[in-house]
């Protein structure tokens, strides 16, 4: 619907380069990866820019980043526009042979602007606002900031939009919805309420409000919920949440828009997310590109594989990442890396030695077209003080990650020269391909409506996750909007929030031969975050072949088991007791309390497919690896039995393995295999790449 909008402003506007591109057209599919890295040129006296963006150019960088805090510089007073010093910084980039990515600098304003207009500074909840200082300090719900920020972004876009050497932009900084109580964002939460109710009863009815008196005679009575008042209403909790994601998408749509009004070169547009997987707004603008991600592996928390994981961080990180922003328009790049320690951990500790070349080839492997590090030279003032760069304090000397960089930017350069056009991924690796299919709405549901502490939304996806990728299986992160005929296995992990067309759509995917697997949780509610007026999840029985008579939820200091196949796996979380059909069998069943040996996983063919339901959250996974290994099984889908921390990926007639394991492994690949980097044995942070 909004695509089409979309589609329907633009005709009007009679703008056809207005459009998201096709961004396989703005990459060389043989440089495979290109590298960069966030250069502040007005962080640094002009007599170091030719100094440092040569030193950048021999290191191996193919682009620099710019501009992206630079409101003060770009327009120092109201109307003023400066563009002097970013134009002398483009021309030293591209007389280095160095690309420019451009940004619009949209969270941080300059003073005078937030000075002459602190109506667009975020109102608290308890009343105070931000001030000037910091940075994402003002509302993109201001009527205010959205105009006038649109209007220095037209004026960057006049001035750079054509300018060849600048390859694509930016927009923002790590987008997010924030919560602002000011005037106008209330008046905007209303607007949207009203544009999606026909009239104030249907809300009324949606949001439940004859519950505790809540009922609402217009919609000007409406507030932005507040979250430090206990017991507010969640399904006005989650339409509050679907405003903010719009609006933070739309903003950004509003953004590339104005910018491509004159980009009309081939300059992409995009924007660098923080893989938030349940905050909903990562694919909801149309109007870019194609999504990036920032991610940081190493500040101090205490996870990964042994005693010191914690100084490479887990595999997963990186990957779901990939997986992730991958599968929204097809191809993804990667803006912010870490090159070494970060200042803002709790506790900063040093990577791992080989950690950073680990990370990149590990964006590469996912299938990543660039790879930008943040940042070149280690900050001596502001809030970033110790935060690594590519080179030391003295802006000259390369850091251990700065190296590992430069080796990594020397081995695509090698590899690059083995590429061969068309080159497909291996039978078997495809053949495991396999599709999650998530709704961040699921999670803001569940997490408002936890019924224990145990329960943890993200954990409960991760072990699906986990289990795929220990099984060597391609995963692509999927919504409602794909087609899932594509994928031999579709998994869909607590999706509690359905309706019946949905349904509909598994059961036909089933029926034509696709396996769904399905789990606790689903199928619960409606949309509107309301149960069914009906047993429970009796919105899936016939899918499942199951109903669900109850659930349980144990104490942290109790769990209980369930047996499969002769082994015990521990839960406490959740569990739903089944009633299988007479067709459909019995997977795994309770032990140790007053539903012992009743069903909690179960397994139905329907038409030329399956559906297996597991209706149990187990403790560590295992139950779920265990679940999934048997179906694979049933399909004749051969998997692998990868240990913590190894993966293997393709891409581009590459086979890329990454160890974020404690110790070495043994590549599980035929003798003979044709390593170009690494062997079979790979080490500790060691990568191996082979042709396929
Ligand atoms: C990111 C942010 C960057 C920088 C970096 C420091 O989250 O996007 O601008 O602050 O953290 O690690």
């Amino acid at each position: 619907m909004r695509r089409v909008l979309l589609f329907l402003f633009l005709c009007v506007m009679g703008i056809r380069t207005l459009f998201a591109q096709d961004p396989a057209r703005f990459f060389n599919q043989s440089d495979l990866v290109i590298s960069g890295v966030y250069y502040y040129p007005e962080h640094w006296d002009e007599s170091q820019w030719e100094r440092d963006l040569k030193q950048i150019k021999d290191l191996g960088f193919d682009f620099v980043h710019y501009a992206e805090f630079a409101w003060a510089q770009t327009e120092p007073s109201e109307g003023v526009y400066d563009f002097g010093w970013l134009d002398r910084a483009v021309d030293i980039a591209a007389r280095n042979g160095l690309k420019v990515i451009m940004c619009t600098s949209t969270a941080t304003p300059p003073v005078w602007l937030v000075r002459q207009h602190p109506d667009v500074l975020l109102e608290h909840e308890n009343g105070t606002k931000s001030d000037h200082g910091s940075r994402q300090h003002p509302s993109i719900y201001n009527n205010y900031y959205r105009t006038y920020s649109l209007k220095m972004i037209d004026r960057l876009a006049e001035h750079f939009g054509t300018d060849a050497r600048i390859m694509g932009w930016q927009l923002d900084n790590e987008p997010r919805p924030t919560r602002d109580y000011g005037a106008d964002a209330q008046q905007r939460f209303r607007n949207w309420l009203q544009k999606k109710y026909a009239n104030i009863n249907a809300l009324n009815q949606a949001w439940g409000t004859a519950f505790w008196s809540q009922t609402y005679a217009n919609f000007e009575q409406i507030n932005i919920p507040r979250v430090s008042q206990q017991f507010m209403n969640t399904h006005q909790i989650l339409d509050y949440n679907r405003f903010t994601t719009d609006e933070i998408s739309n903003y950004l749509d509003e953004q590339a828009i104005a910018i491509r009004k004159y980009a009309k070169n081939g300059q992409w547009i995009t924007t660098n997310y923080i893989p938030d997987y349940g905050s909903g707004h990562l694919r909801k603008s149309d109007a870019l590109d194609f999504h990036t991600y920032t991610r940081y592996m190493v500040f101090g928390d205490n996870y990964g594989v042994g005693r010191k994981g914690y100084r490479l961080g887990p595999v997963e990180r990186i990957a779901k990442a990939n997986d992730f922003f991958r599968t929204i328009d097809g191809l993804y790049g990667v803006m912010e890396l870490q090159p070494g320690q970060v200042n803002w951990g709790r506790i900063n500790p040093q990577p791992l030695p080989g950690a950073v070349r680990l990370w990149l080839w590990h964006t590469f492997a996912g299938g990543s077209r660039l790879v930008c590090t943040y940042r070149y030279r280690q900050p001596i003032y502001g809030t970033e003080l110790y935060h690594y760069g590519i080179v030391g304090p003295d802006g000259v000397t390369p850091t251990p990650g700065g190296l590992e960089y430069a080796k990594f930017m020397q081995e695509i350069k090698e590899i690059r020269t083995k590429y061969r056009k068309n080159a497909a991924n291996p039978a078997p690796y495809e053949h495991r391909r396999t599709a999650m299919l998530l709704n961040h709405e699921n999670e803001w549901e569940m997490e408002k409506n936890k019924q224990t502490t145990e329960w943890n939304t993200e954990n409960h996806v991760d072990k699906y996750y986990s289990a795929l990728k220990n099984f060597g299986a391609p995963v692509d992160f999927i919504d409602e909007r794909n087609d899932f005929s594509k994928y031999r296995v579709v998994v869909a992990p607590a999706y509690e929030m359905v309706d019946a067309a949905l349904v509909q759509r598994w059961k036909q995917y089933v029926e034509q031969g696709g396996n769904m697997v399905l789990t606790c949780r689903s199928g619960h509610k409606n949309r509107n975050g309301q149960l069914f007026e009906t047993p429970f999840a009796a919105s899936i029985a016939p899918l499942i072949g199951a109903k669900i008579d109850f659930y349980d939820l144990l104490l942290p200091q109790t769990p209980d088991n369930v047996l499969f196949e002769q082994q015990k796996y521990p839960w406490t979380s959740w569990g739903e007791i089944l009633i299988p059909d007479k067709e459909t069998e019995t997977w795994a069943s309770y032990l140790g309390d007053f539903y012992e040996g009743r069903p909690a996983i179960t397994f139905r063919r329907l038409g030329k497919g399956s559906v297996t339901y597991i209706g149990v959250d187990s403790q560590n996974g295992q139950l779920e690896k265990a679940t999934l290994a048997k179906l694979y099984a049933r399909l004749n889908i051969p998997l692998l039995d990868l240990p913590a921390g190894l993966h293997i990926e393709y891409r581009d007639g590459f086979g890329i393995a990454v160890n974020y394991a404690d110790k070495s492994h043994t590549l599980p690949l035929p003798n003979g295999t044709q390593y170009l980097i690494g062997g079979k044995e790979i080490p500790c942070a060691g990568v191996s790449v082979w042709l396929e």
